[in-house]
C-alpha cells in the first residue's frame, strides 16, 4: 500500500518519536574560560532541539500533520519545547510531562574557529526516555512512524524498538529511522531485528561504516540491506545519498553550488524532506532529491531548524536543481 492509499482516517501524516531538548549554544569562548572570572558571549539564548523535535519541525513547515512522542519535565525548559511545538503547528498530545526527571538541556561551547564542546544533564529527559513514554494509541493515528534516531534515547534500545515497531507495522503504518553513533558502544547485533521493520533508514556514512564494520560504500549498504531493511538511504554529505533497495544501488547528487556555514541538523532536515516528499507520493528517486533540497537549504543556516521556514524555499531548491541536473 502506498502512502496515499493510506486511510484517510488516519488523523495525523508522520508522528516523529525522539527526543525533544533545549540547547543553549555559548559561542565564540576561548579556551581559558576558566581563567576569567565572568565571562562575556555576544548571546545567550535558548532554542529547541533533539531529533524528533527537529523532524517534527521541518515537516509540519513542510505542510504535513505531525505531532511528537517524546518526554520532557514539568519545568521551564519543557514549557519552552511546548510551546515552540504550538508555534510550528505540532501535535503535542504525544508528549509526555514527567515530574521526575529534568527536561535535557545542553549547553553548547563554540571557539571562534568552530572547536565545539557540550555539557549535558546525564539524568536528563533525554536518556531516562523510555518506552513507559510511548503513547501508543496517539502513535497509531500517523501514517509514517519517524523513529527520529536510534541510539538517541539509549533507553529506546533494539528490543524496545521491536516492540513499538510491531505496533507501527500491525497498523500499517510505513517506519522510517535515522541514527547515531552508539552511546553505549551497541552493535548491529543489538539492532539487527529491530531494522528488519524499517522501510526507509538514513544512516550518514561514518555511523554505518561504524554500525557494519565495512568501508566500501556499496558494501556497507549491502550490509544493512541484508537486515531487511527495505531502502537503505545512505548519506553521504556534499556528494548527497547512496540508496540500495531491491531493484539495486545509485546515487543522488546533492544540490549544486552550497556553501554549508552549518551542518548541524542537515540529517534531520535530509529525513523530514524525505518523509514530506513520501507524504507528496513522489517517488524513491524524487524523495531523495527532495531530502537533498532541504537539507541543502539548512546547511547554509546556522542551527537545525532557522533554514527550512516553509515549503515554497523546498520548492525553489528543487527548481534548481532540476535545471542544475537538467532533469
Ligand atoms: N556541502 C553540501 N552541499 C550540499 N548539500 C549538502 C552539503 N553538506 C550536506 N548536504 C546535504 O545534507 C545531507 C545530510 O548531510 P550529512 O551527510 O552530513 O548528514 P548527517 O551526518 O546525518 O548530518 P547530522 O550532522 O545532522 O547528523 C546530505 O545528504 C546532503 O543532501
Ligand atoms: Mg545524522
Amino acid at each position: 500500500m502506498t502512502v496515499e492509499q493510506m486511510s484517510n482516517e488516519k488523523k495525523l501524516d508522520v508522528i516523529c518519536l525522539g527526543a525533544a531538548v533545549v540547547d543553549i549554544p555559548l559561542r565564540p569562548v576561548s579556551r581559558d574560560i576558566f581563567d576569567i572570572e565572568s565571562y562575556p558571549v555576544d548571546r545567550i539564548a535558548m532554542s529547541v532541539g533533539g531529533d524528533a523535535m527537529n523532524e517534527a519541525t521541518i515537516i509540519s513547515r513542510l505542510g504535513f500533520k505531525t505531532g511528537i512522542i517524546a518526554c520532557i519535565g514539568d519545568d521551564a525548559a519543557g514549557q519552552f519545547i511546548l510551546r515552540s511545538c504550538k508555534k510550528d503547528n505540532i501535535d503535542v498530545e504525544g508528549i509526555k510531562i514527567d515530574p521526575n526527571i529534568d527536561t535535557s538541556m545542553n549547553i553548547g561551547l563554540v571557539t571562534e574557529d568552530g572547536e565545539r564542546t557540550f555539557v549535558t544533564n546525564r539524568n536528563g529527559s533525554l536518556w531516562k526516555e523510555n518506552i513507559e513514554h510511548v503513547d501508543f494509541e496517539k502513535m497509531k493515528q500517523a501514517k509514517i512512524l519517524s523513529l527520529a534516531s536510534i541510539f538517541n534515547c539509549p533507553l529506546l534500545d533494539g528490543k524496545t524498538l521491536v516492540e513499538i515497531f510491531k505496533v507501527a507495522e500491525e497498523n500499517g503504518m510505513i517506519i522510517s529511522a535515522d541514527m547515531i553513533k552508539p552511546r553505549l558502544g551497541e552493535t548491529l547485533d543489538d539492532i539487527r531485528e529491530a531494522l528488519s521493520y524499517v522501510d526507509y533508514f538514513f544512516p550518514n556514512y561514518d555511523e554505518a561504516c561504524l554500525l557494519t564494520g565495512e568501508t566500501e560504500e556499496a558494501k556497507v549498504a549491502d550490509k544493512l540491506f541484508e537486515c531487511g531493511v527495505k531502502n537503505v538511504i545512505m548519506k553521504i554529505g556534499k556528494r548527497g545519498c547512496y540508496i540500495r533497495n531491491v531493484s539495486g544501488a545509485m546515487i543522488v547528487p546533492a544540490c549544486k553550488g552550497v556553501t554549508a556555514i552549518d551542518t548541524i541538523g542537515a540529517g534531520d532536515n535530509f529525513a523530514s524532506g524525505f518523509i514530506a516528499a513520501l507524504l507528496q507520493g513522489k517517488n524513491i528517486h524524487e524523495c531523495a532529491i527532495y531530502a537533498n533540497c532541504t537539507a541543502a537549504i539548512s546547511v547554509q543556516h546556522v542551527g537545525a531548524t532557522t533554514g527550512v521556514k516553509n515549503k515554497e524555499m523546498v520548492d525553489e531548491m528543487l527548481e534548481k536543481y532540476k535545471k542544475d541536473y537538467i532533469l
